[in-house]
């Protein structure tokens, strides 16, 4: 059985002791750091920038998974490679030229990720699936951390597997939003290969014992 990428999302981590927290979910048995971008335009919520991730990079050694929810990705994207991020992720939605910047990032040396929010179909993505390192399902709407898992999503996780696997593609599935060891198993099931979890973890007394639940 393949073994189940989790990337806890730092938003629900406490922001005054991060260093900490990433410790915890290093010693948990996290794969990556999931880390919210958010600019309150693209989704009504402010979150952190560049500097945040440079201090994140210097305090841990897990893959920085960095989560733009941002207006104007290709605007920004180069100060989050240079702060040290190791996957970069935009939405679809925010961009004309989205082939463009996926090549631009991945030329800078690092992994380039597409998201889509929970109304747009994976057809608006389908042409990009061969160049992409990662293909990123919203189970939530995005802009805050705490929601409740949309069902609706599942069918979008197991189409992008039927059309990766069929066409031999190199993209991990990647699902946020609303992730706990109920639906982790809905999307493992449809087809998923890492799964974002931020309340669940933070909020579980063990946080060992919640990041062994989704795999
Ligand atoms: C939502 C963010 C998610 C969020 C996940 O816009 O992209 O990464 O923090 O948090 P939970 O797991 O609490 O839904
Ligand atoms: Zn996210």
């Amino acid at each position: 059985m393949k073994r189940i990428i989790v990337a806890p999302s730092i938003l629900s981590a406490d922001f005054a002791d991060l260093k900490t927290e990433l410790k915890r979910i290093e010693a948990a048995g996290a794969n990556w750091a999931h880390v919210d971008v958010m600019d309150g335009h693209f989704v009504p919520n402010i979150t952190i920038g560049a500097p945040v991730v440079k201090s994140l990079r210097k305090a841990t050694p897990l893959t920085l998974d960095v989560h733009l929810m941002i207006t104007d990705p290709q605007k920004y994207w180069k100060d989050f490679q240079e702060a040290g991020a190791d996957i970069i992720v935009f939405h679809v939605e925010a961009v004309k030229n989205a082939k463009g910047l996926l090549e631009e990032i991945k030329a800078s040396g690092i992994k380039a990720g597409v998201s889509i929010k929970p109304a747009t179909p994976v057809s608006e993505i389908e042409s990009l699936l061969d160049s992409l390192d990662l293909v990123l399902v919203m189970t939530v709407e995005p802009g805050f951390g705490g929601q409740s898992f949309m069902e609706t999503q599942v069918s979008k996780i197991a189409a992008l597997r039927k059309i990766i696997d069929d066409r031999k593609y190199n993209c991990i599935i990647e699902v946020d939003g609303g992730i706990n060891d109920k639906t982790a198993k809905v999307c493992v099931a449809a087809g998923a290969d890492a799964l974002v979890s931020g309340n669940y973890i933070f909020s579980a007394g063990d946080i060992k014992k919640a990041v062994e639940s989704l795999r």
